[in-house]
């Protein structure tokens, strides 16, 4: 296992639980010296205890540098990063270095096993760089879900292994025996896309949610309702439903921007996904736009508390987060960030990071809810309300019941509902506000 990020450490901690011989390689020798320890950084449910079993039981083990690592495995997965590069094409130049690396020294008939999302064609480019006939190359995609990796992984919805060397492909499919899931096995090339024409799909999915919360909020209906009333019909499913700051982090964004980037590079203008990708970004002009709005119209020196800066609940990862596009906005527009999430604590530009919930209240003109933690339901809304100077609440993810909002004095708005009545409370001096 290439990578020990979130998809190569997921990826080579059940398959050891499953009960194959791994070895994991990173070139980071401070992130291998802890993970030979069994400690796991990222925030991922149930994945340092796999990793410590894996451990103990000596089917896992973890090593600085892939040439030495490669040596009798059956298979070489491929788990390092392809971030966004020029243009919004996958830049592919860390695959590339690690075919370099280990072209000569793997052994024949290992598989070289692309598990990151690469581009269509990838497989093809890797067996040119490796110049070797004995050695086949397979996509076998990942579908896991930050927060949800470790479930997702043994529990998959499906299976997909694409090789253009068939038996090949078949032997990669066998490690997962013993997951049930419908096995998709095919060419590499269709394999490839099948993870792109997916998460491109969810991420339209999103866009066109957000945009029918907008259409709501203009007619005065209801998104809940809507996607309730949408999400019975099977063909359309009720998951990836709710609207939100816009979609973000480690994977839809870039690979929407790259299928674009894919179709443009054959001839075709996927004019579709591209709505998709202006459409998200309009979603976080509406969200700053809605929070002037609870502010009297003005950010400048609006004191703006925030709820929630990754990208969503359940996990710490801040990369491509919705929550820091609109805090950096409010931030350009002049206001005063404070923001409190429960997964995060570093420092981070155009805001004060706070370790209490509450401390993002004090003298607040708005509070703004970007992450969907449930812990923010649990809040003491009439305590937020005495700490606040304004009366202005924000919910992005249509997280809180409006009703206990109201009922502490504030004022709710979500996406896509119709606003409740606020409830007249008498203000300490006994003149209603
Ligand atoms: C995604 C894919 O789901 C996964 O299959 C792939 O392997 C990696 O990319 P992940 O990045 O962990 O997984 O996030 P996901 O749970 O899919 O959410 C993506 C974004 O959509 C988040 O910003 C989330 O907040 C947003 N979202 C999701 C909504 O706004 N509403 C929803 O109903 C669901």
């Amino acid at each position: 296992m290439i990578g020990t990020g979130y998809v190569g450490l997921t990826t080579g901690a059940c398959l050891a639980a499953l009960g194959h011989q791994v070895t994991c390689v990173d070139v980071d020798d401070v992130k291998v010296a802890r993970l030979a320890a069994g400690r796991v950084d990222i925030l991922e449910p149930g994945l340092e205890e796999l990793v410590t079993r894996g451990l103990a039981a000596r089917r896992l083990r973890f090593v600085v540098g892939a040439r030495a690592a490669v040596a009798g495995a059956d298979a070489v997965y491929l788990c390092v990063p392809t971030p966004m590069g020029a243009g919004g094409a996958a830049d592919l130049r860390a695959v590339e270095a690690v075919i370099a690396e280990i072209a000569d020294v793997l052994p024949a008939g290992c598989a070289v096993v692309t598990k990151s999302t690469v581009p269509v064609g990838t497989a093809q480019r890797i067996r040119a760089l490796l110049g070797r006939d004995d050695v086949p190359v397979v996509a076998n995609p990942e579908f896991l879900r930050e927060g949800t990796a470790v479930a997702d992984f043994m529990h998959p919805d499906r299976i997909v292994v694409g090789s253009d060397d068939d038996a090949a492909a078949r032997r990669i499919a066998d490690l997962y025996r013993d997951l049930s899931a419908p096995n998709v096995i095919t060419d590499a090339a269709s394999a490839e896309l099948v993870k792109y024409a997916a998460n491109c799909f969810l991420a339209m999915k999103l866009s066109y949610v957000n945009a029918i919360a907008e259409l709501c909020e203009r007619l005065g209906a209801d998104i809940v309702s809507v996607t309730e009333g949408m999400g019975h019909d099977r063909r359309i499913g009720r998951s990836f439903l709710k609207p939100g700051p816009g979609w973000g982090g480690s994977c839809l964004p870039k690979d929407t921007h790259a299928l674009v980037q894919v179709a443009e590079s054959v001839g075709f203008d996927f004019s579709l996904l591209t709505a998709a990708i202006v459409e998200n970004i309009a979603q976080r002009d509406r969200i700053v736009a809605k929070i002037a709005g609870a502010v009297g119209g003005s950010l400048a020196a609006a004191r703006i508390g925030v709820l929630g800066l990754a990208f969503k609940a359940g996990t710490n990862d801040l990369r491509d987060s919705p929550a820091l596009s609109v805090t950096s906005m409010l931030a350009a527009h002049g206001a005063e960030v404070t923001a409190y999430d429960p997964a995060v604590r570093e420092a981070l530009p155009g805001m004060t990071v706070v370790d209490d919930p509450y401390q993002v209240a004090k003298d607040a003109d708005a509070i703004v809810v970007l992450t969907e933690w449930a812990e923010f339901t649990k809040l003491d809304w009439g305590y937020v309300a005495d700490l606040m100077q304004g009366d202005g609440v924000v919910d992005t993810r249509n997280l809180l019941e409006p009703r206990t909002i109201t009922d502490a004095g504030l004022s709710y708005v979500g996406l896509g509902r119709p606003r409740p009545a606020r409830v007249a409370l008498p203000s300490p001096s006994g003149v209603a506000s």
